[in-house]
């Protein structure tokens, strides 16, 4: 419950920050905001969604004491990651998908070529946020935290996964190969999330390592529940088209070991995640809840 609340208080909190990074005047140095373009970045964005990478970078800079407006700015960057990933995701090229948070797509509300640049820009401002003299830390650690996400996000990261995971379709991977490609698709933003509390705090390295292994943690119980999900939940509970996975013959841990086999790994991967907090004590209480919360989530 406490918990709940919680994830509430700062969706409500990362919600007033994104509309605002999301407003239709430019910037200096920008020229103009094309209105159709912030549109559909906004529904997007601004479309609901458990905001729960924000949730995250808050909590995890809360543990260190870190600067809360701070701790936000960086987590509303991080979401603007996280809908470009989503919006593009859904494009026909992509999974091909009309449903995403009870809404209709970018692509299916706007258009697809408006939806390919929302994710741009979106990604664009990601950046732009972090590196930003708003974003009230010193020069070294927003410029650890733009690197951090970079390598997070890109080849090596989410978009590496992502294309991993398209081929998946094609050719099954193993078990590995699976464990792999959704640390990347899916771990590494979540991994990101959590590190960067430690990072903006300027916490010391081993901590920094302990909350990345935590996010490590909780990022793979996060899509392995997603999977489940897609197999055991309908579209109106997840606010976005299930089934898919098996349909497409995709190489998911579910697939491979069933059902079953994944509950008793997400107890697993819980219990690891809040072994790693253990030095933190009551400190962490939320942080360990959300690992709950991850692998039990219903939507
Ligand atoms: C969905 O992420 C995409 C995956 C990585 C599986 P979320 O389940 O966090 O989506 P929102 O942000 O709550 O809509
Ligand atoms: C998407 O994984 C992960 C990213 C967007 C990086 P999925 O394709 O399983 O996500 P959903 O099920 O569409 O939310
Ligand atoms: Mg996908
Ligand atoms: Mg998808
Ligand atoms: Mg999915």
């Amino acid at each position: 419950m406490a918990f709940e609340m919680a994830l509430i208080r700062r969706a409500a909190a990362a919600e007033v920050m994104l509309r605002r990074l999301l407003d239709d005047r430019p910037l200096s140095g920008e020229i103009a905001r094309p209105d159709r373009l912030m549109a559909a970045m906004r529904h997007g964005v601004l479309n609901g969604g458990k905001r729960l990478r924000p949730f995250l970078v808050m909590e995890s800079a809360a543990l260190f004491s870190a600067d809360g407006e701070a701790a936000l700015r960086v987590a509303a960057a991080l979401e603007c990651v996280h809908c470009y990933s989503l919006i593009h995701d859904d494009l026909p090229a992509m999974d091909d998908d009309d449903l995403r948070r009870g809404q209709p797509t970018v692509h299916k509300a706007f258009d697809e070529a408006t939806a390919i640049l929302a994710g741009d820009a979106l990604l664009t401002l990601a950046f732009d946020i972090l590196a930003g003299e708003a974003t009230a830390l010193p020069a070294e650690r927003r410029c650890a935290l733009v690197l951090a996400l970079a390598r997070a996000a890109g080849a090596g990261g989410m978009v590496g996964g992502q294309k991993l995971d398209l081929e998946a379709e094609l050719v099954r991977p193993d078990e590995a190969g699976i464990i792999r490609l959704q640390a990347m698709k899916t771990g590494a933003l979540i991994r990101f999330a959590c590190e960067a509390g430690a990072i903006l705090a300027g916490a010391q390295s081993d901590d920094r390592e302990r909350l990345a292994e935590f996010g490590s943690a909780i990022g793979l119980a996060f899509q392995l529940a997603d999977d489940l999900l897609d197999l055991t939940a309908d579209a109106r509970q997840m606010g976005k088209a299930t089934g898919k996975d098996a349909a497409a013959g995709k190489g998911t841990l579910v697939a491979l070991h069933g059902a079953d086999w994944a509950r008793r790994q997400l107890d697993g991967l819980v219990g690891q995640a809040h072994a790693l907090l253990e030095p933190y004590g009551e400190k962490a209480a939320l942080l360990k809840a959300a690992a709950t919360f991850v692998a039990t989530r219903n939507s």
